[in-house]
């Protein structure tokens, strides 16, 4: 199949020039094709949510296993009420105050949604993003677009345009290219399927951000405990997801003793022929005697950290890096999110020293 990849970014194009292209992709989308689109977060690869056809093709392009469900995005909140059933009051309220945004809540679906958009479950997660081409999209694509990350299953999702390609040329008909996504890391997943909300995916929305507005929110226990035998409840939170082709490795504790680590490491790496890469800071990279050094971002802004993450991983993987040896950063605001994300990556590998 060939792929066609449709800058929606550049200038010198007139907004009608960009509104034409969402509308050719808006039209795939109605006739039940695939075509992947930036968000605020990550890229999505969208399909027609209440069409189960084009929500199967979803599974085949990624390659990701059919019991793990899609999550429906929106343009306007009021159509939440046509595919979730008994919305509670403090959902709204969080509707209210983040969306459009990064932030994702699960309840009860309606008739309308099928099965094999929510992978057989008969809940349906539920998303407004904030990206004004991906609202555009969604509108003309008929209002319900499922979309995961626009990844191969496995791999570190795609915060720009080259990153869909390198997975999706040939399988998919079109890319919308909107640059580089602003956060860089998946929506946080708040759960309103049960009593009390619980947070099934940290993300940009902190618990602390959710709190404020509704009061108690809990963590899905899945996700702190090294307990390998409870598992996460969101069905995609339990693989081995967002990882490089190398063997990550977190190395946690004092800068100057992180530091001496990950040198001791890398030397013996390299001397055992591997090739090895570094993640550092801005203000720790120059630190570094051996290996690939990259900065992710600076400790002082951990937003640049999380839009760095995936694309960092994704340039390890190129230069065909066996060994990863990454710092570890600090666990408050979004900060919680990339730890997540990274212990993913890493396989929960972690030396403290
Ligand atoms: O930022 C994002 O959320 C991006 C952009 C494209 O919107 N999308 C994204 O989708 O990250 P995906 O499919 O890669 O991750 C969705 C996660 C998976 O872990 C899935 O298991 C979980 O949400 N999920 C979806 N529907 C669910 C449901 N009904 N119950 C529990 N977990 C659900
Ligand atoms: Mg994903």
């Amino acid at each position: 199949m060939e792929t066609a990849i449709v800058n929606i970014t550049e200038e010198n194009q007139s907004e009608e020039t960009i509104r034409e292209k969402i509308y050719a992709a808006g039209q795939i989308i109605q006739q039940g094709g695939l075509v992947a689109f930036p968000t605020e977060t990550v890229y999505g690869l969208g399909a027609d949510a209440l069409n189960p056809q084009a929500s199967g093709k979803i599974y085949e392009a990624k390659g990701r296993p059919s019991d793990n469900p899609l999550i429906i995005h929106i343009s306007h909140r009021k159509d939440l009420d046509k595919i979730a059933k008994n919305v509670p009051e403090q959902a709204r309220k969080l509707a209210e105050k983040f969306w459009p945004g990064p932030l994702t809540m699960i309840f009860e679906k309606s008739e309308i949604v099928p099965l094999e958009t929510t992978g057989g479950l008969n809940t349906v997660a539920v998303r407004m993003p904030n990206h004004p081409a991906a609202l555009l999209l969604i509108e003309l694509g008929g209002g319900f677009i499922a979309a995961p990350s626009a990844n191969t299953s496995g791999k570190p999702s795609p915060t720009q345009a080259e990153h869909v390609t390198e997975d999706m040329k040939g399988r998919i008909p079109m890319i919308l290219d909107g640059g580089t996504v602003g956060i860089g890391i998946e929506s946080t997943i708040v759960d309103f399927s049960e009593a009390i909300p619980m947070i099934l995916r940290p993300g940009y929305i902190t618990a602390e951000m959710i709190q404020e507005v509704i009061g108690e929110v809990r963590i899905d226990p899945g996700l702190i405990t090294e307990d390998a035998k409870v598992h996460p409840k969101a069905p995609g939170m339990k693989y081995r997801h967002y990882a490089p082709k190398a063997d990550l490795i977190l190395v946690s504790g004092s800068r100057e003793r992180v530091q001496e680590k990950i040198n001791e490491l890398a030397k013996k790496a390299a001397k055992e022929g591997k090739t090895v890469g570094i993640i550092g800071t801005e203000e720790t990279k120059s630190g570094y005697q051996y290996g690939l050094v990259k900065s992710i971002g600076t400790r002082t802004d951990a937003a640049s950290i999380a839009r760095h993450l995936y694309g960092i991983l994704r340039e390890f993987d190129q230069l065909d890096v066996e060994m990863i040896y990454s710092e570890s950063f600090s666990v408050s605001g979004i900060g919680q999110a990339i730890r997540n994300r990274m212990l993913k990556a890493a396989g929960h590998q972690v030396i403290e020293v």
